[in-house]
């Protein structure tokens, strides 16, 4: 059976899941692990909380917190929130856990023994008023690259480079100039890897042609080394003598627990997780903010252990999500989060919408609650759910839910026939090059498609057409509730059961989609509407919340 692992970018624990996090990175992964257990893949989509890095000790401190409370409760939090959102993971688990701390330094260790580590003796900013160093972001300050202002010295948002020193610092606590002091730091030699990382690029199909780019020509103006190392007490601690009081830098060991994660999970299975890793296909998911890291430090993190651990197949990258066309701003209460949208609406009609809008590339995309609300009501409604429900409803009032026998075919008939035959040639492609905004859009079609078919052969009339019509829509919503599972769910469960199906539709063959599979006799089960209308009242209140 083919293998594959599935991960998303792993949440700082750090403050509630928005939808600015789910439309690129979470739901992409979730409707991608359904698709290819529907294709009978061995698959399994890991993530776990990311607990460590300077932010969520400054934010423990502000909240009168330890770190290890703090980042359990958001771990718990966020993992509740993605469940409500349907996203189904096989395992979350945490970059705190003991399994990942021994990962990360006996892959330190091993990074070492190749020569891919060395120290160094730097100046660190230092606050004289704070007493501390201020490593990341407890310094802001200019971007040396592109210029641009109030950059975090660890990784510029403007133009997506981690800066090597960020200019005109300024300490992030009481916005003081820092001074500098020396203290003793590990580096990775990421300039060891500029061949090997070059030609994965090169060799490697499945990466999308515009990162590939982006990334080639940041090796091309030229790498630098990396500091691992930081003199803070929240972090996986370094395994060498004389380094009491240092950690590894969040991002040397959280894309770690991508792989311990998977194999703890699989271990606890009874399989053997390594091996189970390296003949799997790897997916990581990401946004376009984190290409630099699963690029270059990943990969070359991985060449540098002799590939002890495979490489990733796929990185899907995605754009950022914006919100009333405007940037997404926790501080300045632009942002919906995910609990509460769920309060307002089904899981089904956000996820829904944001595949709609999200392109596989790394062009941003836009949520607009006006548009939400069209699509909801013209597309899932009015397309999907009228379709739907026109054929169940009239199977169960007209003919006492029982499927009629056909007679001869029309070229309508015929037609609609071919178009349930033939989707599986169309879709499957589509979710198979993960453009899945595409093949959210063909099954929109499909439906359409069958609400004409419906309505030109006017089954109400009772006339000699209306067998055909209703074995072959029924036959159609059956395909319907299979392609819609990854994308929808709990609706498609909905769909399945009012056709009365045994089994979950979880558990059927994605290849049957395009089969007809319900015989004349069968009795279908209670039809009901699937969806409830929005209401544009309701969302002009949810409008006039923002950045209030
Ligand atoms: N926590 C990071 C972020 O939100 C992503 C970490 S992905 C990792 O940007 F795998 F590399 F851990
Ligand atoms: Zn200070």
């Amino acid at each position: 059976m083919k293998k594959t692992i599935i991960t998303s970018a792993l949440p700082y624990a750090n403050g509630e899941i928005h939808l600015g996090h789910v439309a690129s990175t979470y739901l992409p992964a979730d409707i991608t692990t359904r698709f290819l257990k529907l294709n009978g893949v061995e698959a399994y989509y890991i993530c776990a909380s990311d607990d460590y890095g300077t932010p969520i000790l400054i934010q423990a401190e502000r909240e009168k917190k330890t770190p290890e409370e703090y980042v359990k409760f958001w771990n718990k939090r966020d993992y509740e929130d993605f469940t409500a959102f349907g996203i189904e993971f096989d395992f979350f688990y945490r970059t705190s856990s003991p399994e990942n701390i021994s990962f990360v330094q006996g892959i330190f260790r091993k990074l070492m023994e190749n020569g891919h580590i060395y120290e160094k003796e730097i100046i660190q900013f230092y606050c004289e008023i704070d007493k501390k160093f201020l490593p990341d972001r407890y310094v802001i300050g200019r971007c040396p690259y592109c210029k641009a202002e109030e950059q975090y010295s660890d990784l510029c948002e403007k133009c997506g480079r981690v800066p090597q020193e960020i200019e005109e610092p300024r300490c992030s606590i009481c916005k003081n100039p820092p001074t500098k002091q020396k203290t003793k730091h590990y580096f990775f030699k990421l300039t060891n890897f500029v061949g090997e990382l070059n030609e994965w690029l090169e060799v490697d199909s499945h990466l999308q042609k515009d990162v590939k780019k982006y990334v080639q020509n940041w090796i091309k103006d030229g790498l630098v080394d990396w500091d691992i190392t930081r003199d803070i007490s929240w972090g996986v601690p370094m395994p060498l003598e004389g380094t009491k009081g240092k950690v590894f830098y969040g991002w040397f060991d959280n894309h770690l627990a991508y792989i311990s994660s998977a194999i703890k999970f699989l271990n606890d299975k009874g399989l053997d997780g390594k091996e189970f890793w390296n003949a799997a296909d790897i997916y990581h998911f990401i946004g376009k903010d984190i290409v630099y890291h699963h690029y270059l430090f990943l990969p070359a993190m991985r060449i540098g252990i002799k590939k002890e651990y495979k490489l990733p197949d796929y990185i899907p990258t995605r754009g950022h999500l914006m919100l009333q066309s405007k940037k997404i701003s926790k501080s300045r209460n632009w942002y919906i989060g995910l609990k509460d949208f769920l309060g307002l609406y089904p899981a089904d009609y956000l996820r829904f919408y944001l595949t709609l809008i999200t392109p596989y590339s790394q062009d941003d995309l836009n949520f607009d609650w006006d548009e939400f609300a069209a699509r909801i009501n013209s597309e899932l409604i009015g397309n999907i759910g009228n379709f739907v429900n026109r054929a169940l409803g009239f199977t169960q009032k007209t003919l006492s839910g029982v499927v009629p026998s056909t007679n001869t075919f029309d070229p309508a008939d015929k037609d609609a026939q071919d178009k349930i035959t033939n989707l599986a040639n169309e879709l499957t492609p589509l979710m198979e090059e993960n453009s899945l905004d595409k093949a959210l859009k063909k099954i929109l079609e499909f439906s359409a498609n069958f609400n004409q078919y419906f309505q030109k052969k006017e089954p109400w009339k009772g006339g000699d057409g209306t067998e055909n019509c209703i074995f072959i829509s029924v036959n159609a919503v059956r395909t319907l509730a299979i392609t819609l599972f990854p994308f929808l769910p709990q609706s498609s469960q909905r769909i399945w059961s009012q056709l009365n199906m045994s089994g979950n539709v979880s558990a059927q063959n994605w290849s049957s989609i395009s089969e007809i599979v319900i015989k004349a006799g069968h009795k279908i089960g209670e039809a009901s509407p699937l969806f409830k209308k929005v209401e544009t009242a309701d969302i002009q209140t949810y409008k006039s919340r923002l950045g209030k």
